[in-house]
């Protein structure tokens, strides 16, 4: 990132996560400033990263390269028509929020060189991946960036169009929690089966994660990686005709489509 300044308005968890990830990949303190009103935030921060912390939204962009918006989504529009007055068009504007559109970023902003993400919650791990659209006026050297400063939690993905957001909210976003349903109801079932509850869940929540390294290493995909792990007749084939008997890929698809609808409905209540 050079030397590129970076602001962060709102110093809550997401913003915490990626100011250490940021840290981690060799950025200066002196790069990094975070603006919030809670005064405990900014402490554990500046103990934690030695970065500059300001109370003010306005005092904390003088001179930021980047401004990454990260308040929750309800009060985005008071915060930006706040700042409005202060940003610059060169600056590039990173919003982290779920359901702002670019289009209200910028009315609000007077500005037009916008990137919008939607990160999840394994960021707050650094094990996250986000999906990224840039407005027309977003240069390709703020692009990268973009792309750099959310690979600093995960993965960073760039979409084609801004309406693949809600998308992006449906299969990563609320992704997690689909695993963890899944965790729990495979923990219930070992317990079920005799085993200790602690067993139980030591053995799904660890399958979890090696299944998920493996399809993310292996040049298989994942329809490749099932069929390799399913001998016919055996333990595994057994499990997978019971879930397929019960609709098990009709039912995500439809999960995954109503979580997308109910991103597009909030999206729509947050500019109205
Ligand atoms: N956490 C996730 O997994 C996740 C995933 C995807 C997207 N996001 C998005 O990321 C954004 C931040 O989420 P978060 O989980 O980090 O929320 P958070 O922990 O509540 O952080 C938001 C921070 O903004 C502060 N704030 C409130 N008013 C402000 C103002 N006027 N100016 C500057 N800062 C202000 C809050 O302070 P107070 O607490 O004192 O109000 C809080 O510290 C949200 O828009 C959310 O949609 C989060």
């Amino acid at each position: 990132m050079g030397n590129t300044h970076i602001t962060f308005i709102g110093a809550g968890n997401m913003a915490a996560s990626l100011i250490g990830g940021l840290c981690k990949q060799g950025i200066k303190p002196e790069q990094i400033r975070a603006s919030d009103p809670g005064a405990q935030q900014l402490q554990t921060l500046q103990d934690a990263y030695n970065i500059k912390t300001f109370s003010d939204n306005c005092l904390a962009i003088k001179d930021a390269d980047i401004i990454v918006l990260a308040v929750k989504p309800q009060i985005m529009r008071q915060v930006c028509e706040q700042l409005a007055p202060a940003v610059t068009a060169q600056q590039l504007i990173i919003s982290i929020a779920a359901g702002v559109s670019s289009t209200s970023l910028s009315h609000w902003l007077g500005v037009n060189s916008i990137v919008r993400c939607m990160p999840n919650t394994p960021a707050l791990i650094q094990q996250g991946v986000s999906g990224l659209y840039a407005t027309a006026q977003v240069s390709a050297a703020q692009q990268q960036q973009a792309e750099q400063l959310l690979s600093a939690v995960g993965l960073a993905v760039w979409l084609p169009e801004e309406q693949l957001i809600d998308a992006v909210t449906a299969v990563s976003g609320s992704g997690p929690a689909y695993f963890f349903l899944l965790i729990e109801a495979m923990t219930q079932a070992g317990i079920k089966l005799g085993l200790p509850a602690e067993t139980a869940a030591l053995l799904a929540k660890h399958t979890a994660q090696g299944a998920s390294s493996m399809a993310c290493q292996s040049p298989f995909d994942a329809a490749q990686l099932r069929q390799q792990v399913t001998s016919p007749n055996g333990t595994t084939a057994a499990a997978i005709e019971v879930f397929q008997q019960g609709g098990f890929t009709e039912l995500v698809d439809h999960a995954v489509q109503r979580a997308a609808e109910r991103s597009a409905e909030l999206a729509q209540q947050l500019s109205e």
